[in-house]
């Protein structure tokens, strides 16, 4: 199932503080599994190691099959936390690189910085897991996460959180796939809403796609039933919209099923 939940947190400071942080966590992440796909989990930089911890323990006792979304902290802190994903058993990491132009980031005395080319590679050789840098939206900066040794890239404008007036990703995915050729996995996010915005983003050429604000809507409305909910709405559209444009697998999909406005290869 190419869509899994991307990485959302700060219940309180994000959300309205309807639900806690380990209520969240189990809505999204056992919705997620419950309906075959990966659920995900914050770092969340307006928050202490400890409440980082506790949503890892969470993932633990649960078991739940997810990724982890760590901030671009200091490169000391980021290595900190991967650790601890690590003995979480969890799938993926991301580090979310354009976190680090929302002076927001900051704040509450945790630091966040924008990466050189030798701090990604640093990360790299650091993770025992597979990382993708997140936040990606120009060919150039996916050939130096490749180059930086990165598993993969998530296309994405943080949901247009960080700056307004960036492009929307489904205007850049394909060139940055065009230069990528195959040499990483390429996820990305962007309002997927519906099977067919999968459909559109995978037959773009993403492997995967994420979905954020629908699964925090589909947690709080419903918890993890809500989120299970969404997710196979997802799917049953996917899969009718794989029918009706004549792929039997996924990796069928491709672009000649969308039109893709004033694209040259
Ligand atoms: C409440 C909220 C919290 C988020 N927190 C994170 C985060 O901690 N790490 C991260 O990489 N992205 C974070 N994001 C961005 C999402 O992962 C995603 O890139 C963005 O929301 C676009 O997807 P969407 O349009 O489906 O919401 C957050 C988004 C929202 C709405």
């Amino acid at each position: 199932m190419p869509v899994i939940a991307a990485p959302t947190g700060g219940t309180t400071y994000n959300m309205g503080g309807k639900l806690t942080e380990e209520e969240f966590v189990n809505a999204i992440c056992g919705g997620c599994n419950k309906a075959g796909t990966l659920g995900a989990v914050a770092d969340g930089i307006g928050d202490p190691l400890l409440v980082y911890e506790k949503r890892l323990q969470t993932l633990k006792e649960h078991g739940y099959k997810a990724i982890v979304g760590l901030k671009p902290r200091l490169q000391k802190d980021i290595i900190e936390r991967m650790r601890l994903a690590e003995e979480a058993g969890i799938i993926a990491l991301t580090i979310d690189l354009d976190s680090a132009g929302r002076a927001a980031r900051a704040t509450k005395g945790q630091t966040v910085e924008p990466k050189t080319f030798e701090q990604l590679k640093e990360l790299v050789k650091a993770s025992k897991l597979p990382l993708l840098f997140k936040g990606i939206m120009t060919p150039d900066e996916a050939e130096l996460c490749i180059n930086a040794g990165a598993a993969g890239i998530v296309v994405s404008n943080h949901g247009g959180r960080t700056l307004a007036d960036t492009p929307g990703t489904a205007a850049v995915l394909p060139r940055i796939v065009d230069k990528v050729n195959g040499r990483c996995f390429v996820m990305v996010d962007g309002t997927l809403a519906r099977g067919t915005d999968v459909e559109k983003y995978v037959a773009m050429g993403a492997n995967c796609t994420l979905a954020g604000r629908h699964f925090v809507r589909a947690a709080h409305g419903g918890l993890a039933d809500g989120v299970a909910l969404f997710a196979n709405k997802m799917k049953n559209e996917l899969a009718v919209a794989m029918v009706l444009t004549g792929a039997q697998a996924v990796k069928d999909i491709n672009r000649s099923m969308v039109v893709i406005p004033d694209y040259k290869a």
